[in-house]
C-alpha cells in the first residue's frame, strides 16, 4: 500500500490517502492539546502509545462483533483503515461523573451513575464541540434516525465490553469518546480508543491514567499512558 498525500491533520492524528481509494493511513503524533486547543504540548512517544493502544482495542472490537475502520497495524505510528466519512457527531459515555458533567449539572466528582450517560457532541471547534440531542442532529442533517440508533446501540455495547476489559487490567473506565464514520452504506467505529480519548482511574487507587494528567498538571503522563499499555499487553 503507497502512502499518497495528506487529507487532514487533527490535533493528534494525520491522515493519509493510499493507492486504494478505499483505504486511509492514519498516523498518530506526539502532539497534546486540551481545552479545545488552549492548551497544547507534547507527550513524548504518545502517538506510538495510542496507536497501539487503540490497535489492541479495535481489533478485540472487531472480534467481538463491531464493524470498525481498522484494518492493520502497520508500524509504530501507523495504522491503514477504511476510509470513512466521519459522521460529524461526537458520543460520550459516562460510567463515573468527572470532568465537563460535573461543571454543567453540579454533580458530586465520582458518583457512580445508576446508568450509563450517553451524551452527543457537534464536532465542531469553532463552538467547543457543544453538546446536543438527537433531534439537532437529525435536523441539522449531522446523522439520520437509522445511523443515531446503530450508533447508541454499538455505544452501548462497546461500553460494555470495554467496563469488563478495562476490569481485568485493573482500570476503571470512567467515561470515553466515540467517533463513527460511514462505509460502503454502513456505520461504523473510527478514530481511536487511547488514554486520550478515554478516562481510566487505577481500581485500587483511582490514580488517574488517562489525558487528565495533561489537562490538569498532575506529571508522569508519558508514564501513565505506557502503563496502561503495559497493562493491555498483559
Ligand atoms: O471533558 P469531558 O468530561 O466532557 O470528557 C468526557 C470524555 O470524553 C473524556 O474521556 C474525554 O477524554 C473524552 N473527550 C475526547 N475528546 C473531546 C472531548 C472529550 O476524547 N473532544
Amino acid at each position: 500500500m503507497e502512502k499518497l498525500e495528506m487529507l487532514y491533520e487533527g490535533k493528534a492524528k494525520k491522515v493519509y490517502k493510499t493507492d486504494k481509494d478505499d483505504r486511509y493511513i492514519v498516523e498518530y503524533k506526539d502532539d497534546a492539546t486540551a481545552f479545545n486547543g488552549l492548551k497544547k504540548g507534547s507527550v513524548h512517544d504518545k502517538g506510538v502509545v495510542n496507536n497501539k493502544v487503540s490497535s489492541i482495542i479495535f481489533a478485540i472490537l472487531e472480534e467481538k462483533g463491531i464493524p470498525t475502520h481498522f484494518i492493520s497495524y502497520l508500524n509504530e505510528r501507523e495504522q491503514l483503515v477504511k476510509a470513512v466519512e466521519i459522521v460529524p457527531v461526537e458520543v460520550i459515555i459516562r460510567n463515573l461523573a468527572t470532568g465537563s458533567i460535573i461543571k454543567r449539572l453540579g454533580i458530586e466528582d465520582g458518583l457512580v451513575f445508576k446508568e450509563p450517560v450517553l451524551e452527543f457532541c457537534y464536532k465542531n471547534d469553532d463552538f467547543n464541540d457543544p453538546i446536543i440531542n438527537e433531534y439537532h442532529a437529525k435536523a441539522m442533517n449531522l446523522a439520520t434516525e437509522s445511523e443515531l440508533a446503530k450508533i447508541k446501540e454499538y455505544t452501548f455495547k462497546i461500553n460494555d465490553m470495554l467496563i469488563e476489559f478495562f476490569k481485568d487490567k485493573g482500570l476503571r473506565l470512567v467515561d470515553f469518546k466515540l467517533e463513527f464514520g460511514r462505509y460502503k452504506g454502513d456505520i461504523i467505529l473510527s478514530d481511536e480508543i487511547s488514554p486520550d480519548t478515554c478516562r481510566l482511574w487505577d481500581i485500587e487507587t483511582n490514580e488517574k491514567m488517562d489525558k487528565d494528567r495533561f489537562r490538569k498538571d498532575l506529571g508522569n503522563v508519558e508514564e501513565a499512558y505506557k502503563e496502561v499499555l503495559q497493562r493491555l499487553n498483559i
